[in-house]
């Protein structure tokens, strides 16, 4: 699907404002309609959201610096204003309103729009008295009548200030709108890449993707560590799983940014810092964890992405006792049912199907990505199987009976299918490294889930090929 803004050369332009974590979001719906973005940012936004997020997000180096000469001597926002298609600022602050109003060249946003002749696209955020001050109005009505920039009329609603009324940034989407409308029909300025400013590439932009937090405003839920179910108070059936895999993904997720829910069944490995830790040791008490953090079609917390890494035992007690069982000479006979199939039952929710795989609900939009792990003694033959019977995106296969893969290795030999067809056969690497690249393929299947809700009221790519 081709975005509208595919070819396109924008620069995104933002400034101090609480509402500056939101630009996070913008730059990646602009990326997800096709756009190649310059992020530029004043001095006091760099202290609402990372560079390196803006960066990994991206792929250029952020022009925060006014006087900063790009490696080559070129002078960095002069040439962003040369080449762009439009520049929107967002979110704009007061003080920045009166800077541009007035043609204060002190920082790289102002400086761009100066030295640009591409439109200008600006959504202000900021207190309401703030915004409604006549000096702030004659900022924005300069900046109208004067200039011809857009504006995006900030919405009212709750603001950070506790006030109530117009000052919160427009809607992301409607700012997305109103930067297609202004570029309109007009040709590409710059198509030619070397006209523009740099990309990183090769290391750099390898070491963004890994080091920098291209999972942030992410929320990632990891599954860890093996089910124990119950016989009586003591005793319980249980796995060798020991939940380095789990906790491995959890903190690669963690590095990248992500906010990370670890919801832990028995594990024997250190829990990480930074994340939030949900036990759940039997499949019944994981099932409701995931179904509580799951929230509702229409939105509510819910999750981007679930990674059930955790082995989920597929059978429990079916009437554990209350006390003790007393050793006998007779023995024990246990009778067990079979758990849920926690995952082929959110692979079914968040679509919107019954048991029957028939339509019965509201699918989740954007729908979670989900991954499933597939432990085999053996042929990996099932795998592919499991992966459509769960509905997952991505299923990572692993022979648990090979040396050095599997229950308590620091490494895992594994293969990752995606729910296209695409498989890929990893060497033996450690645990950390199979979670990144897990992660890697998580990332892309995200950016291409955010690209079709841009573009169209289908249901989001149910294929996801392994680049
Ligand atoms: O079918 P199998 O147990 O091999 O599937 C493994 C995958 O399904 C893992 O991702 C595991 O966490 C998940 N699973 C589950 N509920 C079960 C059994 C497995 O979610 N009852």
């Amino acid at each position: 699907m081709v975005g509208r803004l595919a070819g396109r050369f924008v620069g995104l332009g933002i400034t101090g404002s609480i509402a500056a974590f939101k630009a996070v979001d913008l730059l990646r719906l602009l990326r997800a309609e096709g756009a190649d973005v310059q992020v530029l940012m004043t001095p006091s936004a760099t202290r609402f959201v990372a560079p390196l997020t803006l960066a990994a997000l991206s792929r250029r180096h952020v022009d925060a610096e006014v006087l900063d000469l790009l490696p080559d001597g070129r002078i960095g926002h002069v040439l962003t204003a040369d080449a762009a298609d439009a520049v929107v600022v967002a979110p704009a602050t007061a003080h920045w309103l009166g800077a541009m109003a007035h043609g204060l060249a002190a920082d790289v946003v102002t400086a761009t729009c100066l030295a640009t002749a591409a439109p200008v696209v600006v959504a202000p955020a900021m207190d309401g008295d703030m915004y409604a001050h006549p000096a702030t109005q004659a900022n924005v009505a300069i900046l109208r009548d004067r200039f011809g920039y857009a504006i995006v009329e900030p919405e009212s609603g709750a603001l950070a200030s506790g006030q109530l009324g117009p000052g919160r940034l427009a809607d992301l989407g409607t700012i997305v709108d109103a930067v297609v409308a202004a570029i309109g029909d007009r040709p590409v300025r710059r198509p030619d890449p070397a006209d523009r400013p740099p990309r990183l590439a090769g290391a750099a932009a390898a070491r963004l993707a890994r080091d920098g937090d291209d999972l942030a405003g992410r929320h990632v839920v990891v599954t860890a560590g093996g089910t124990a179910e119950p016989i009586d108070p003591v005793r319980f059936i249980g796995n060798r799983s020991t939940g380095t895999m789990g906790v491995a993904v959890a903190e690669a997720a963690r590095d990248r940014g992500a906010r990370v829910t670890l919801v832990a069944g028995m594990v024997t490995v250190p829990l990480p810092d930074e994340v939030e830790v949900v036990r759940a040791e039997t499949a019944t008490a994981m099932r409701e964890a995931l179904h509580g953090l799951l929230g509702t079609p229409g939105g509510g917390p819910g999750f981007d992405v679930l990674v059930m890494a955790a082995a989920v035992a597929d059978f429990r007690p079916a009437a554990p006792a209350d006390r003790k069982l007393p050793r006998t000479e007779a023995g024990l006979r246990l009778e067990l049912v079979a758990n849920p199939d926690i995952l082929a039952e959110i692979g079914r929710v968040v679509r919107g199907l019954d048991e029957a795989g028939a339509a019965a609900g509201r699918p989740f939009r954007p729908r979670p990505v989900l991954v499933g792990f597939a432990a085999e003694t053996g042929s990996l033959a099932r795998a592919a199987d499991k992966l459509a019977r769960k509905r997952v995106d991505l299923l990572v296969a692993n022979d648990v009976a090979e040396e050095g893969s599997g229950f308590g290795t620091p490494t895992n030999r594994v293969t990752i299918l995606a729910a296209g067809g695409a498989e890929e056969a990893l060497p033996l690497l450690a645990k950390r490294e199979v979670a990144e690249r897990i992660l890697d393929r998580v990332v892309a299947a995200l950016d291409a889930r955010d690209a079709a809700a841009q573009t169209g009221p289908d249901e989001p790519p149910q294929e996801t090929s392994v680049p």
